[in-house]
């Protein structure tokens, strides 16, 4: 559903070509920055960027033009690790990993057993998602396949671009939540006949955990992944204490966590590890040979007590990172709300994350990190017009710490701090928007 509509946008432009590094100044070249710049959009797509005043001649003269003078227009957004069916349960108080999925997360998910819930959480899920600016995510649904036809659904008719999956667990969880043993693979290969590849949608096979699935079923899957590279892949590995001992206990053959995904040929480059935190370098740099990615959840991670990610270990492994929500265990749908925790968490450890980093990666960083440079994360020409309209003066405070800022990296280090859904002023979606 693309809008053929051409549009101008008019307004402070940044897009990311290249990482810009740890450092205070960002490497050179890697980003496009425009003041006083414009996007022109046809077809669902950018067809250029560049300053307003050379593209407005330019332009087409059916074009509409829109003004977002003193707004900040950016690649839309991307949240590679969220649970959708968890949007209810979000703050549930005062418990760890293994008890929080217990005591709130699997009955919840329980209730997905019904289509009518699924589709009624997929749309208010969706909602929030623009509301906050993000326009891709890849997300776990529950072990129901209804789940997933509503997600897909939901997301087909708004023309987002979606990475989604079945979890697949047959052990350890209420009887309602599980596959037959050693099961749930004719349904995730339905949901990928019907889903993959659809309009923008992507599937991503979803083992939940070790602890959850039989070996059986782990082998199932990595055969599925064998057979179609083009598969994503999202699990969780190495979150808590708790849940490492438990995984060493379940698979006493493999010398530590991430051996047991390895065993099963689940470790590849369209694999994303949710939480990564406890892990040695060796198994980073296991990670780093094949291409994968850990998605770093620093809201979730304080949340449940989880513990420090370390970036920089991870980036000297030359691993790849990418910075998600982990919704309903994080505390933040947004991507300003998860910069902030990730600098938080960063300051703790010694590694505080630079404004430039931060917005680097929750736009091209986490669209490399899914292989989807190619369509979204940046303004190139060609590239799938998905952008957020961020407003540095969206409330009186940011207003107040806005105007004492005079550079750009201040504007968007108060953005990342002081900034949540309400500094998104609009939402373009395929070439189309909401909100504003
Ligand atoms: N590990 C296994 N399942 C989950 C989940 O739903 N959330 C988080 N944060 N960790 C998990
Ligand atoms: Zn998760």
């Amino acid at each position: 559903m693309t809008d053929n509509s051409r549009y101008l946008l008019r307004g402070e432009v940044l897009s990311f070509n290249d990482d810009p590094g740890e450092g205070d100044t960002p490497a050179p070249d890697s980003l496009s920055h425009y003041p006083d710049g414009a996007l022109l959009i046809e077809n669902g797509r950018i067809s250029a960027v560049g300053h307003h005043e050379q593209l407005t001649s330019r332009a087409p003269a059916d074009a509409k033009h829109i003004d977002y003078r003193g707004k900040l227009l950016m690649p839309g957004f991307i949240d590679p690790h969220v649970h959708y069916a968890q949007l209810d349960i979000m703050a549930s108080y005062g418990r760890q990993l293994l008890d929080w999925l217990n005591e709130y997360t699997f009955p919840e998910e329980c209730r997905f057993t019904q289509r009518a819930h699924a589709d009624a959480v997929a749309e208010a899920f969706l909602d929030q998602l623009i509301e906050a600016g993000t326009t891709t995510a890849q997300v776990f649904c529950t072990s129901h396949p209804n789940s997933v036809d509503a997600f897909f659904s939901a997301s087909q008719r708004r023309g987002m671009r979606m990475l989604a999956g079945k979890v697949l667990m047959d052990r350890h969880a209420p009887e309602a939540l599980l596959d037959p043993p050693g099961g749930g693979i004719d349904d995730s290969e339905r949901l990928i006949a019907d889903w993959h590849g659809r309009d923008r949608l992507s599937y991503s096979l979803t083992p939940r955990f070790a602890p959850t699935s039989s070996r059986e079923q782990l082998d199932a899957t990595g055969g599925v992944l064998r057979n179609a590279p083009d598969l994503y892949l999202q699990t969780h590995l190495s979150e808590n204490p708790g849940e490492i001992a438990w995984v060493a206990e379940l698979f006493p053959d493999c010398q530590d966590y991430l051996a047991v995904y390895e065993h099963f040929n689940l470790v590849g480059p369209r694999s994303t590890f949710a939480h990564g935190i406890h892990l040695d370098q060796d198994m980073r740099h296991r990670l780093a040979e094949r291409g994968s990615n850990i998605a770093f959840c620093p809201s979730s991670n304080l949340f449940l007590g989880s513990g420090l990610f370390d970036r920089l270990a991870c980036r000297e492994a030359g691993l790849n990172i990418s910075l998600a929500s982990d919704i309903g265990a994080g505390t933040e749908l947004s991507g300003l709300g998860s910069l902030k925790a990730a600098y938080q968490v960063g300051q703790l450890l010694g590694q505080p994350l630079t404004a430039w980093q931060g917005f680097y990666q929750l736009t091209l960083g986490n669209a490399r990190a899914l292989h989807l440079q190619d369509a979204i994360g940046h303004f190139a020409p060609g590239s799938e017009a998905d952008l957020v309209v961020l407003d540095p003066a969206a409330t009186p405070l940011l207003k107040r710490r806005t105007a004492r800022s005079g550079s750009l990296v201040e504007r968007l280090f108060a953005l990342m701090m002081l900034g949540d859904e309400r500094a998104v002023h609009a939402t373009w979606i395929n070439g189309r928007t909401y909100q504003g």
